[in-house]
């Protein structure tokens, strides 16, 4: 028998129960000690593909391969105890078949043990999502602007501004719960169709450029720290990261060249 209590993290079914209940906090974490200070505040952390924009420069998620999500996954699992832990299927390793994304998903849970995964799109993923979720893979659901279509939707546009548009929105939202997704981001939607998703569903939605009524609220840690060049513009920026670390590296490089580094207690006698 093990010495050890056992980590009891935040579970996919305690998110789902949370409908209409306290506001659901969610942060994106790529690093294993940024990660354990989110873990702190956040119901659940995303390892989101936006990694590979905020964090390796890439102009879309669609180069994010499956690897990197698999490893940057590993990092925050291993800085965290609390908080369930969620990681994005990146472009091309769910959309063609139900089987293709079990067997992705599940090297996913497998190899980063996660508690669930999230992936993009309504309607059409609904009969992967019942797969997977009857498989004892938890899935989160992500509508409205989806970053993986940005080559269909002609880049990344704020849906719903035509009110014609709506009912097929929600109709995803029906779908994906209906299907037993425990969860649902609703992305880059105007604010009362983000609403109306909401009223629709029997599963928190998770808002991020929605609506302050969703169920709960998602921001990506580098937007929000002020450590993205390109920060989107209904993000509010609660740090001012970027500043802070120029700081930081300009005073060092001061240093090392007019030799006043390093400090006298700083080198080994
Ligand atoms: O990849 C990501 O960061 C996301 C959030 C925007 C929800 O999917």
């Amino acid at each position: 028998m093990s010495a050890q209590a056992p980590i009891r993290r935040i579970t996919a079914p305690q998110i789902r129960d949370r409908k209409g209940g306290d506001p659901i906090v969610s942060l994106t974490s790529y690093h294993a000690h940024t990660a354990a200070i989110v873990d702190k505040y956040a119901d659940f952390i995303l390892v989101g593909d936006s990694l590979g924009m905020v964090m390796h420069g890439m102009d879309s998620t669609i180069g994010v391969p499956l690897d990197l999500m698999i490893m940057h996954g590993k990092a925050v699992v291993r800085g965290t105890q609390a908080a369930l832990i969620v990681v994005d299927m990146p472009f091309g390793t769910y959309e063609e078949s139900p089987q293709m994304a079990f067997r992705n998903a599940a090297r996913i849970m497998k190899e980063t043990a996660c508690g669930a995964v999230k992936l993009e799109g309504g309607a059409r993923m609904a009969e992967t999502i019942r797969f997977l979720s009857e498989r004892g893979i938890p899935v989160m659901a992500h509508v409205g602007l989806t970053p993986q279509s940005v080559n269909t939707m002609g880049g990344f546009k704020v849906q719903g501004r035509d009110e014609a548009a709506w009912a097929t929105h929600i109709d995803d939202a029906k779908a994906v719960a209906e299907a037993g997704a425990f969860a649902l981001v609703v992305e880059g939607v105007v604010e009362e169709l983000a609403d109306r998703i909401t009223a629709a569903v029997d599963i928190p939605t998770i808002g991020i450029g929605a609506s302050k009524n969703c169920d709960g609220q998602i921001l990506v840690l580098e937007d929000m720290l002020g450590l993205n060049p390109r920060v989107p513009k209904f993000v509010k920026i609660y740090g001012d990261l970027g500043p802070a670390i120029e700081r930081a590296v300009s005073g060092y490089a001061e240093e090392v060249k007019d030799r006043s580094f390093p400090a006298p207690d700083n080198v080994y006698k």
